[in-house]
């Protein structure tokens, strides 16, 4: 049984598909297996250059739209006002929807006003080309500036998250706000298999490394993760994650290999301490 969030009042999903480095023929078909698997929420961007195959993913699901979650992302060069509004217009025509779930600011982008971006968030949302908007890759420092300083109203920050990146700091604010945090790069891009500790729990389970880190996350409050996975057996697997439970001690132990392997740090990044 798949596991949903209620953030602010909006159910989503727990565990969504991510579609970075899918592309053409192979994107329109994981999307579509993933929701005959049972998957109600994709992740995708502008930046993909996937968009496109992505709706014709979910048309060939042959699924309801009002039943999928959809959030894409707007690039860091079209924050400012007008662009960002176009960009969302954009966005929803090529996916060939009337709204999304939730449009991102993909990366903050510090030549622009942040007051400027969130007005044309919040113009988005109040013209219902999305239902719900949020922000990704935001220290806790442009958290505080979007909620306190310009009172945005966000439903998540997308963060690198997984079991070699702690992520206290950026998780207690955006619980402390109701926000939900969604995970990228879940599984550190494949490399939590081989880990012992991981593999060990995940044993006793019969479980993969891999499931067993997507069960640690949602596992935690407010928490969703967005695996991407091109093949069948990957995207299957991946939706194995509900039918048990991990222990206090697995949950703390997993928490404990924590680190700072951070795999998405580019030159456009902000600085990811500001507090
Ligand atoms: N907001 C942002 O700036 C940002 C940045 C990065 C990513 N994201 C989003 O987050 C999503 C996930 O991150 P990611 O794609 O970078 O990394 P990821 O989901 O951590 O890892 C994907 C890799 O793991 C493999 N994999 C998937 N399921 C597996 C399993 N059960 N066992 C073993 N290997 C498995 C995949 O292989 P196969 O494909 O061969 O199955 C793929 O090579 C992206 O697709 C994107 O939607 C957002």
């Amino acid at each position: 049984m798949m596991k949903t969030l209620t953030i602010k009042g909006v159910s989503v999903p727990a565990l969504g598909l991510g579609t970075w480095s899918l592309n053409g023929r192979d994107c329109e078909r994981a999307v579509a297996t993933a929701i005959e698997a049972g998957y109600r929420h994709i992740d995708t961007a502008r930046a993909y250059g996937n968009e496109a195959e992505v709706g014709a993913g979910l048309r060939a699901s042959g699924i309801d739209r009002g039943d999928i979650f959809l959030t894409t992302k707007i690039w860091y060069d079209d924050l400012a006002a007008g662009r960002f509004q176009r960009a969302t217009e954009q966005s929803i025509g090529t996916i060939g929807v009337d709204y999304a779930d939730l449009v991102l600011v993909h990366w903050p982008n510090a030549d622009i006003p942040l007051g400027e971006t969130l007005e044309a968030l919040a113009e988005v949302k109040a013209r219902g080309l999305a239902r719900n908007v949020g922000v990704s890759n935001f220290p806790v420092a442009l958290m505080r500036e979007a909620i306190e300083k310009h009172g945005a109203d966000l439903l998540c920050n997308q963060v690198e998250y997984h079991p070699f990146l702690k992520q206290d700091a950026v998780i207690a604010y955006a619980r402390s706000q109701g926000l939900m945090i969604t995970a990228y790069c879940p599984i550190a891009r494949g490399q939590v298999m081989g880990n012992a500790t991981l593999a060990e729990i995940g044993r006793r389970r019969g479980k993969s490394e891999a499931q067993v880190t997507l069960r640690w996350l949602v596992q935690q409050d407010g928490i969703a993760v967005i695996p991407k996975a091109g093949s069948e057996k990957h995207i299957r697997a991946n939706m194995e994650i509900f039918d048990f439970t991990l222990s206090p001690e697995d949950m703390a132990a997993i928490s404990a290999l924590g680190g700072d392997r951070r795999l998405v740090d580019p030159a456009w990044a902000p600085d990811w301490d500001a507090a």
